[in-house]
This record gives structure tokens, sequence and C-alpha cells, in this order.
């Protein structure tokens, strides 16, 4: 083995200091950046821990620096030289290693690499110069299709040495208080969790399915009642439903429950296991956090992710407007209906009529599913709008007191018969505000707890869980098939909020099989149904389940915040993209025949679908015209062309080939193609908007044959 492939000698590129100077080391990593001086080259060399600069110096290895000559970016490389203090002057300040470099004496070459798609380098950093090639520049799609490259950027690279350490801290603090690490299976059967299930084939026994795990909420449950005491799991979810940014297909839960415990227990322990990972990243969060029920949160924020980084919260005003003269108010008050609105301070000069008139009333709140909106500034302690002479003076006072309004505020108030309605409308109308004048301060960090949730929901009309079927109610007593005492059950759910991402959840479960099964029979589940699902579960239930509860982070969504990076795919190694596919490997993809046949799948029925909706397309649309002779001739006329019948014939036939031919590219799907940036090779082009410098044509022309003026004879192309 040679000096240079000595990996046991090996030193990181980051290491070197002052204290390694006069000492011989050997490098590996990959050529960052090149600079030829002339008699000098300098290379910088990167690995996981950094930057340090290598050069080669004819005078000190003629051998050596005629090999570095052939260096590109990104070749891997092994570098044997020694470490010199820089001279005064030279030093560079952005990287670890600025004090010092490495006078090469040998070099090995152990990888080429082709011409890159995109510049991996940060000069930046090294440089201390502005960012040019940081990853926000770069087509998202070209980057996963190189995660590779993109991977060796040094701020990707600080991601994942993040997320480790994060990951790493858990499993410490998850250590500390007792609890063991457990792996429950990836193939499995369905959980329900809100998602549709990505299903597995099974060989041996053709024509039935695994599931993969939307959690291990089940398992976890079974681990209580096998007397584990306190379990937890990094573990990959998967879920099959819309992406969002916050969203993947498949993703990773810290996951845990524990045995005879209750809330308190699960609001102590995750509060500190979350300040420790955001102190990670040097963010302090105020503790204890807060907590707000359900109800709260919808009333005063809307949403059950209410985001508490500012104010803004709602009031209500329909019992002072219950005799108001606006009759859009009254007659809406009359029928049962809410008023409600928020206070937008210091804003009435920002906030001009037209703006609120034409685009909040007209525009914005009718996309988020409102009606309408009424504003009212503050100005000299009187409120102003084109309709506050339809409010009495005590109407009008109260207003002011109610929204503790001050000169220049502005006041915005929805009014509906439906209450949630008005609720989620000025939810989405708090955040629009914020957003649109910077009210949300983006150093702040803002956890709160949101617990009493209602256990069910109405789905289409249906009784539904809304966290899942495990989740233990407020009260035991309730008659499964009274839809109206059901909704108003609360449930032992709590869900952990920080600026209005929700970042987890949980609850305390049912320990009971009867009151497990009674809630399956408010979801309408029919026993067969039941004991086809969940038999092993309330098997399980029936042999001494303790008391237990857990809960769930999503541990993207919480590196991603602590990081501050713009989506959740920035913290995952090999993400899919917004279409739910990962572009390095293509997946998903197709499988041979003889696998599916290996399976017992036949993708009839699909094959049968496209089909069928190719021949409804066909049928729905009518057939194209044809070209006639006539139209043949009529052009050809336009363009001059004298041409024959039995030209004129062959070009009816050749035209209407190529457009059948076009015609059968629209009966194409094409739903499930990714869409590419470029279908044809780019090249240069002469660009229309900048006018040619005359000398520059006269030289492009040079060659032409004839000249008559300032215009170039050139043969005819088509003879008339
Ligand atoms: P839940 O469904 O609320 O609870 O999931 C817990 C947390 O996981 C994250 N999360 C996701 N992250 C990325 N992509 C997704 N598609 C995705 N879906 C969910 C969220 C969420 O808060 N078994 C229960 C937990 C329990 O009751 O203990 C569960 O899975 O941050």
């Amino acid at each position: 083995m040679s000096d240079l492939s000595n990996w046991k000698k090996r030193v990181y590129c980051g290491e070197p200091d002052m204290s390694y100077h006069g000492r011989e080391v050997i490098l590996m990593g990959w050529v960052d950046a090149i600079r030829d001086h002339g008699n000098l080259l300098f290379i910088h060399l990167r690995d996981r821990s950094g930057i340090i600069q290598v050069v080669f110096d004819p005078a000190r290895s003629q051998k050596c620096y005629r090999m570095a000559e052939e260096l590109r970016e990104e070749y891997v490389i092994s570098v044997m030289g020694t470490v010199a203090i820089r001279e005064e002057g030279t030093q560079n300040p952005n990287i670890k290693t600025g004090d010092i470099e490495v006078f090469a004496l040998k070099m090995e070459i152990l990888s080429k690499a082709r011409t890159l798609p995109f510049k991996i380098t940060e000069k930046a950093m090294v440089l201390g110069e502005e960012i040019t090639s940081s990853p926000e520049n770069v087509d998202e799609d070209l980057r996963l299709r190189y995660r590779f490259l993109d991977i060796r950027r040094p701020s990707i690279q600080d991601i994942f040495m993040m997320r480790h350490r994060i990951i790493k801290c858990i499993r410490e603090y998850m250590d500390e208080m007792n609890f063991i690490e457990v792996e429950t299976p990836v193939l499995t059967k369905s959980t329900p969790e809100g998602a549709r299930d990505y299903l597995v084939p099974s060989r041996i026994h053709k024509g039935r399915f695994y599931a993969l795990p939307q959690s291990p909420q089940l398992f976890k449950q079974i681990l209580m009642i096998g007397g584990l005491d306190r379990y937890y799991q990094i573990v990959k979810c998967f879920r099959d439903e819309d992406l969002r940014p916050n969203r993947q297909p498949e993703f990773t839960q810290f996951d845990m429950e524990a045995s005879f415990i209750d809330e308190e227990f699960i609001y102590e322990l995750i509060e500190e296991l979350i300040c420790r990972c955001f102190k990670l990243g040097g963010i302090e969060l105020p503790r204890p956090f807060p907590r707000l029920s359900y109800d709260e949160a919808m009333e005063k924020y809307g949403t059950d992710r209410p985001d508490l980084r500012f104010d803004m919260t709602f009031e209500e005003v329909t019992a002072s407007l219950k005799d108001t003269g606006y009759t859009i108010f009254r007659n809406i008050i009359d029928a049962g209906g809410t008023v409600k609105g928020i206070c937008v301070r210091g804003k009435a000069q920002e906030l001009s009529k037209n703006i609120l008139q034409n685009e909040y009333a007209m525009k914005i709140v009718p996309s988020f599913g409102g009606k309408g909106m009424t504003w009212m500034k503050v100005i000299n302690g009187e409120l102003q709008s084109n309709i506050t002479q339809f409010f009495s003076e005590k109407e009008r006072t109260e207003l002011i007191q109610t929204f503790d309004a001050r000169d220049g505020d502005v006041i915005m108030m929805i009014a509906d018969i439906s209450r949630e309605n008005v609720n989620r409308v000025l939810g989405l109308l708090r955040l629009h505000v914020a957003e649109r004048f910077g009210l949300i301060p983006g150093d702040k960090y803002s956890p709160v707890w949101v617990n009493e949730f209602p256990l069910f929901e109405l789905k289409d009309g249906e009784i539904s869980s809304q966290h899942h079927p495990f989740t233990m109610p407020d009260r035991t007593d309730f008659d499964p098939s009274n839809k109206e005492e059901l909704l108003s059950l609360k449930s032992r759910a709590y869900d952990i909020v920080i600026n209005g991402e929700e970042i987890g959840g949980g609850s305390i479960r049912i320990n009971s099989m009867e009151i497990q099964k009674r809630i399956f029979d408010a979801l309408g589940l029919t026993t067969d149904e039941i004991e086809m699902k969940f038999g092993f579960f309330l098997n399980a239930l029936q042999y001494g389940a303790p008391p237990h509860g857990g809960l769930a982070l999503g541990l993207d969504r919480m590196i991603s915040m602590i990081l501050g990076t713009k989506s959740i795919r920035e913290v995952i190694a090999f993400p899919k993209n917004r279409s739910a596919i990962c572009p390095l490997t293509g997946a998903p993809s197709q499988v041979d025949t003889e696998q599916l046949e290996e399976l017992g799948i036949t993708i009839e029925a699909q094959r049968e679908k496209e089909a069928t909706k190719i021949k409804e397309k066909k049928r729905a649309k009518p057939r194209r015209k044809r070209i006639t002779i006539k139209e043949i001739r009529h052009v050809a006329k336009l363009a001059r062309l004298s041409i024959t019948e039995e030209e004129a014939k062959r070009y009816q036939k050749d035209l209407n080939s190529i457009l059948d031919y076009v015609e059968t590219l629209n009966e194409l799907d094409t739903s499930h193609i990714e869409p590419m940036s470029h279908v044809i090779e780019i090249k240069n082009v002469w660009r229309d908007d900048i006018p040619i410098i005359k000398e520059d044509a006269d030289n492009l022309l040079l060659n032409a044959p004839k000249r008559d003026g300032r215009y170039y004879r050139v043969p005819k192309i088509i003879e008339g």
C-alpha cells in the first residue's frame, strides 16, 4: 500500500491548525476549487470536516505540480504534504483552517468526476462573498436527482449532522428517563391514522397484502399490555395522502408510549425533550408551554394550530350589535349567526379604503370562503368607514371598547350564520394580515399544547374519530347510537403546536375492551369489520391492559423548524418530490410482468380503465376535419407555389397523416409522467431584442455571394 492510500494516516481537511506547522499530513477529499497563479496552483480540498488550502509548487515537486494541472472540480484525491503557516495578509478568516496551508509533495487521483450539472462549491462560505451557489438557486428536482452531489455541499452536510445530533439527544434523554427503544414491524396490518395505506403484496399468500404502518400505534399499545412500561422508537411511517410542503409519503416519527401515567407526565416529558432539541439549534423555548383547549383555540384563533407568535385574537360583537341598523349584520344575527372581528393595530394608513374594500372584502375574504367583510378605521377617536352611519353611538362606543381600538387601528369583521365559518375565515384573515405587514417575528418560537379536542367529528354526515379510535373519551357513559351525544364528547388527546405548525400529537388510550368496542360501534363498524381489522388488538385488550398513553412527534417537521429550512424535504436525505416521486431512483417505477405474475397480480383493471378513458375521450371529441385538396391549393397559392394535381394529393395525404399522429398524442395519458425542464437540447441562439452590431453583421456575412447596398443576394430556395 502506498503512503497515499494509507487510510489510517489520513487527517481530516478541517483538522490542521497552527500547531501542525511543519508536520507531514495525508489528506483525502474532493477538489472544491482550483486557482492557477501561473507558477503556483492552489486548490481547496474538501471533506466532511471542512476545507483546506493545498499548494502545488513546481519548486517542491515538479511531478506533483504536473499532475495537479490535470485536476478538475470534484475529483477525489489523496495528497501528502507539509503544513505551513500562511504568510501575513494571506490568511482566510472564512475557513477554520484559514491560518495554514499544505505544500503538496505527493498526490494520487483516486477518482475522476464528470462535468457537474450544478456547482457544488460554496465559495461564498470560503471567500466570504455573496452566496452564488446556494441550494435554493438550483432546481429542486435536479438537486434531488443528483442528491449525492447536493449532499456534498457543506450547508447540506450541516443539516444531516444536526439531524444526527438531535436524534442522539432524544435517544440519550429517553434512556435517562428509563424508556427502551423497541422496533415494531414494517410489514403489517393497516392502522387507522386517517390516510390511505401503502400496500405490499404477499408472494406466498397470493391475493393478500401487508400494509406499511401509518404509525406504530397498535404495536406500542400492545407493548404496554406486554408490560414493557416505557417504549419509544425513531420510526418510519408511511401515508398515502395529498402532498403539502410539510408532508411526505414516508416520514420519521419520534414515537413513545408509557404505562400508569396521565397527561401531566406526557406534558412534562415532552416539553423537556423539545426544549433540549431546540437548544441544540440555539433556540431557548419558554417553559412551561401554555395550554389552550380546542374550543378556546377555535374561538380566539380560528384554528387548532394557532400561531401564538403574534396576538390579534378574535373579539365577538354579536351581542352588542343585536339591534343594529346595519341590516347585513342584523339579518345574520336574527338568524342565529355570529359577528366577530380582529383589530389590526396602527395600519389605518396602509390599509386604504381601496385595499380594504376591493382587495379584502371583494377578493381575499371570499377566497377564504367568507361572504364578505366589514371594516372600520379609528380616526380621532371616531370609527370611520362607508357604513358607520348605520351604527348607533352606543354600538360604535361598544365596538371601540370591545376591540380596545385606538387611533390608527383598523377593525375587520366577519358575519355568518355558521359560527365555525366565522372562526375559520377570521383565522385565515388573521394570518394574511400578519404576513402582509410582517407582524410575525422570525426569531420567535411559540409552543402551545392544544387539548380537549372533540372525540368525534362529522365527515360527510358520518361519525368519525378526530384523532384515532384508541383515544380515551372524557367520559365513558355515552350511548354509541346517540349522534348528538357522541359529538359532544371530548377526548383526552393533546397536540403540540409550534408557530402554527402541528409538531406532534397523542392521547391517553382506552384500556378497556368494553369501551373500545363501544367506540367502534359509534363509528358504525360491524362486528365482522371490527374482528377483521382489530380482532388481534381487542383480544390483547382482554388480558390485563394497564392505563397508558403516549404521543408522536413529526421529527422531520421539528428538525426543519429548528434549522429554519423552507420545507421538510431539506432535512430528509432522500425525499420524494412534490409529485411523490423520488427523482434519484425514479421510484415508483413499473415492474417486470414476471414479478407481477409471481405475486399473482395483473394490472388488467388499470389497463382496462385506461382503455375506457381513451375510448371515452375519443367519443367525446369530434373527429378532426380532414384537410381538403381545396385547402392545399389555397395554401400553395398563398406561398406562391405552383403544384400539380398529383403533388396536391400527396401533400394532402402527408398532412393528414401528420395530423392523425398528433391526435394520437392527445390520447396518451401523461398524468403519471414526471415533468421535464427541457425536452430539446439547449443551444445558443441570436437574441432578437438586441440589434446585431453592424460590424459584426458585416463580418458574419463576409462569405455572402452577392451584395446589393445593405442587402445580400442569396440563391433562390424554392423555384416558383
Ligand atoms: P399523528 O397522525 O398526529 O399521530 O402524527 C404525529 C405527527 O407526525 C407528523 N406527521 C407527518 N410528518 C410528515 N409527513 C406526514 N405525512 C406526516 N403526517 C404526520 C406530524 C404529526 O403531528 N399514532 C399517533 C400518535 C399517538 O397518538 O401517539 C400519530 O401518528 O408532526
